[in-house]
């Protein structure tokens, strides 16, 4: 090969492009465009092939389709993400931030099913055997029969597993393996892609439930995300604050199960555990009492979760005042003061509006938006939320309280817990009282105002007599 032909490989998504571009065409990233020789052209497309006899079309009936073989892991949160255990022959990806847990979650499971008499073998690239021996120790008597490999070349992991034929095969990660015949480093998205497709042959082939691990870039997306997303069967977060001990495990994709499921873990000195009764982890000690805080039933998959939310509203000494909110949506945060404002008459253009949900945890749903408007509130109102008062319900842009779905699910825990009050949409007020529980029936947001927040404000510990002029307005 004489001359050397260069392309331009999109590190975000793959896109090859013939000159260079300041941006994707495909996935719009910026910079993302790395030039790349081009060495022999047929072989990055040369992949494990598949098996003749897997070429040949049946139908759907021919094919024993069977469902039922999924194998339980005694980590009950980490099956339930996966949609009710491990299916064999199945790729999967579990993605996190470095220092997150995801080594030892893995390690967890694979030991897990190894003790359960499954073959395991667990392939580390960024650790010694020693390393992943003392982890291993750490975390319990580990299992006689998990194997270890500690290698980052395709073709070895590959010819390890053919030898010795292991039903799930763990790959710690993804992005320090590579192919010895391909250019760019490990973590290029060439490699990640070809060793992506590597596994997934084998994984489809052999029948064998295979695990990578992939790490989070900064800006929160898996290294060479998109292409390993569109083909793995799974795509599965660990995330949590990494000086908080909770992490939650969720499913961005799965092909075998819904992406709703949340699974909740505790990260100790003996490594993750399973965190029996998560709404009683999210909420705080302090329940209730103080202004800015309320608590919501959000549904996350299959199960209720009480967490708390609090804000913080403050006069703010910007032009521009800040909306910082961190496990909440910002946009949905700002329909929500925008409703407060026209609907409530909270004067908030003037007001720094801080939001945050305890543990670390996520909120995406709807039937939190009362909450966090009852909150901000609250803290602006310096009124706290009655006690012992659990919140749900969609807010609309009239400032109307919405319907929220499997109301009753969402009340039990809340009763489950101690909660004696549920304050509901008003169209769900008789199904609420009918659970046993005290039901506040609630119309808008103003009406929710009124007859959640106490009447009476109490001074903020910080609103030092004679202080700045930080000091809130009183209702
Ligand atoms: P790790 O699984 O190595 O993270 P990742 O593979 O996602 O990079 O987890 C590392 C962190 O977890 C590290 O900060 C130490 C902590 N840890 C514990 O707190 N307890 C334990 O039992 C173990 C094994 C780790
Ligand atoms: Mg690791």
């Amino acid at each position: 090969m004489a001359k050397t032909k260069t392309q331009f490989v999109c590190q975000q998504c793959g896109r090859v492009a013939a000159r260079q571009m300041g941006r994707c065409p495909q996935c719009g990233t910026f910079n993302s465009m790395v030039e790349q020789i081009v060495a022999e052209p047929a072989r990055p497309g040369a992949r494990v092939p598949l098996s003749g006899a897997r070429s040949t079309p049946k139908t759907l009936r021919q094919i024993e389709g069977d469902t039922d073989a999924r194998w339980a892991v005694p980590i009950h949160e980490f099956s339930r993400v996966l949609g009710g255990g491990i299916v064999p022959g199945s790729l999967v990806l579990v993605g996190g931030d470095p220092g997150i847990g995801k080594s030892t979650l893995l390690l967890q499971a694979a030991a897990c099913l190894a003790a359960g008499g499954r073959r395991v073998l667990y392939v580390s690239g960024e650790e010694s055997p020693e390393q992943v021996r003392l982890r291993a120790d750490r975390l319990g008597e580990p299992p006689a029969d998990l194997l270890l490999l500690c290698e980052t070349d395709l073709e070895a992991v590959l010819a390890a597993a053919d030898r010795v034929k292991p039903q799930a095969l763990v790959v710690d990660s993804i992005q320090t393996l590579a192919r010895a015949d391909l250019e760019g480093g490990p973590g290029s998205v060439t490699q990640v892609r070809e060793c992506g497709l590597g596994l997934l042959g084998f994984a489809k082939e052999a029948g064998v439930a295979v695990f990578l691990v992939g790490h989070v870039t900064k800006d929160g997306a898996v290294a060479g995300p998109r292409v390993l997303e569109h083909m793995v069967d799974a795509v599965l977060y660990l995330e949590g604050e990494r000086y908080q001990h909770y992490r939650v495990l969720r499913a961005a994709k799965n092909r075998f199960g819904s992406t709703h499921e949340l699974g909740v873990f505790e990260m100790g000195e003996r490594g993750l555990s399973e965190v029996a009764n998560p709404s009683a982890a999210f909420l705080s000690d302090a329940r209730g009492g103080s202004p800015g805080a309320a608590v919501v039933a959000s549904l996350e998959g299959s199960r209720p979760l009480l967490v708390e939310l609090q804000a913080l509203v403050s006069s703010s000494p910007y032009a521009t005042p800040q909306r910082v909110s961190s496990g909440f949506d910002g946009r949905r945060l700002a329909v929500l003061l925008a409703v407060l404002e026209r609907r409530v008459g909270l004067r908030l253009g003037h007001h720094d509006v801080f939001v945050s949900v305890a543990g670390g945890l996520t909120l995406d749903e709807p039937g939190v938006d009362l909450g966090v408007a009852l909150a901000v509130a609250s803290s602006f109102r310096s009124r706290p939320v009655r006690a012992a008062t659990v919140v749900m319900g969609e807010v609309s842009l009239a400032g109307e309280v919405r319907r929220v779905m499997r109301l009753p699910d969402r009340v039990r825990e809340a009763v489950h817990l101690g909660f004696a009050r549920a304050a509901v949409p008003e169209s769900q007020a008789q199904e609420a009282a009918s659970l046993g529980v005290e039901t506040v029936a609630v119309a808008g947001v103003r009406d929710a105002c009124e007859r959640l927040l106490e009447p009476r404000a109490v001074e903020d510990e910080a609103e030092v007599p004679g202080g700045t002029g930080a000091r809130e307005p009183r209702a």
